[in-house]
């Protein structure tokens, strides 16, 4: 177990990544070009039209830092707060994690805005991480930022979509898949989901979080393009702009979509506090999958 004050663990853990443990790079520059990339608008590195932009969510278009981080000589604040060490000690705390579930593993780490959780995974002992984005500009800002931390073989980010894993190098490639803050972005959650388990090597975990619906039933709410939630800090600052939720699940239609996936031992809950959904599974054999309707029909 992480002990008792978790959070403080994991706080503690990041700290390191600060001015003066950069390698490779000189602190000035680091912080000059960290501040660069604030609130610069390149809708063309993402390969959107003028026209296309108003459709697209804000944060595809405009450059905003993710998780709060303290570099000593200057901070940085996130649209998602401390929210890498917040949640970190919450799947702790909810799953009795342990040590052992980081160290010495290959963890995929899904969706890492500018990689302050896949600068947290690696400092949790992680024998590599291997983060994935689909926002160029996000992947570019977090490979800076880990390249400027750890070496090559401890960490490495990729521009790409989780929809495009399904790749020969991420097959039974991860003792652990970290997918916080993201299944109820995806249009296709099932098939997500079944990419990542072909993803985990037999023996591996998953690790979710979700926006989600507080019911005991397994249902999912379909938000889409067009549904923008009060409390939502995008929306909250009318920056939401379509894509944002898709389908919002409760702890139980998680569970099964894991399960359909084939993870099994799944756990789900609804965190009160937090008004998110958490589940863990595991991957303990290779098995197939319903094939009737998917969208990839020859998905392994
Ligand atoms: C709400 S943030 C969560 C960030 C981080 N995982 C966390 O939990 O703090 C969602 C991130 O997932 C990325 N994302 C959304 N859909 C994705 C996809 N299909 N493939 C890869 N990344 C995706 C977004 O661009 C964004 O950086």
């Amino acid at each position: 177990m992480f002990g008792k004050d978790s959070y403080r663990f994991f706080e503690q853990k990041f700290s390191q990544y600060n001015s003066d443990n950069l390698i490779n790079v000189d602190a000035k520059e680091f912080e000059n070009k960290l501040k660069s990339w604030l609130g610069k608008v390149d809708y063309e590195v993402e390969g959107y039209s003028e026209d296309e932009v108003a459709r697209q969510r804000d944060l595809s278009i405009k450059f905003h830092w993710g998780h709060n981080h303290h570099f000593g000589s200057f901070n940085l604040s996130g649209r998602m707060g401390n929210r890498h060490i917040e949640l970190m000690s919450d799947f702790s705390e909810l799953f009795s994690l342990t040590q052992d579930t980081f160290a010495d593993k290959s963890i995929l780490d899904v969706g890492c805005w500018t990689g302050g959780t896949t600068l947290l995974l690696a400092a949790c002992g992680a024998k590599s991480v291997v983060a994935i984005e689909e926002v160029k500009k996000y992947a570019d800002a977090a490979d800076y930022l880990v390249r400027s931390f750890l070496p090559k073989e401890k960490a490495k980010v990729e521009a790409r979509s989780i929809y495009q894993c399904d790749e020969p190098d991420f097959k039974k490639a991860f003792d652990v898949v970290y997918f916080p803050g993201v299944v109820y972005h995806l249009s296709d959650p099932v098939l997500a989901l079944r990419i990542l388990f072909n993803a985990l090597k037999i023996g591996g975990c998953i690790l979710i979080e979700s926006s989600g619906i507080n019911s005991d039933q397994p249902y999912c709410q379909y938000d889409g393009a067009g549904v923008f939630h009060k409390n939502d800090r995008e929306s909250q600052k009318q920056l939401n702009r379509g894509g944002w939720n898709w389908f919002r699940p409760s702890p139980k239609a998680l569970a099964r979509m894991m399960r359909d996936a084939g993870f099994v031992n799944v756990e789900s809950c609804w965190h009160g506090k937090r008004g998110r959904v958490f589940a863990i599974g595991k991957k303990i054999d290779e098995r197939g999958i319903c094939k009737a309707g998917l969208s990839v029909p020859d998905i392994e």
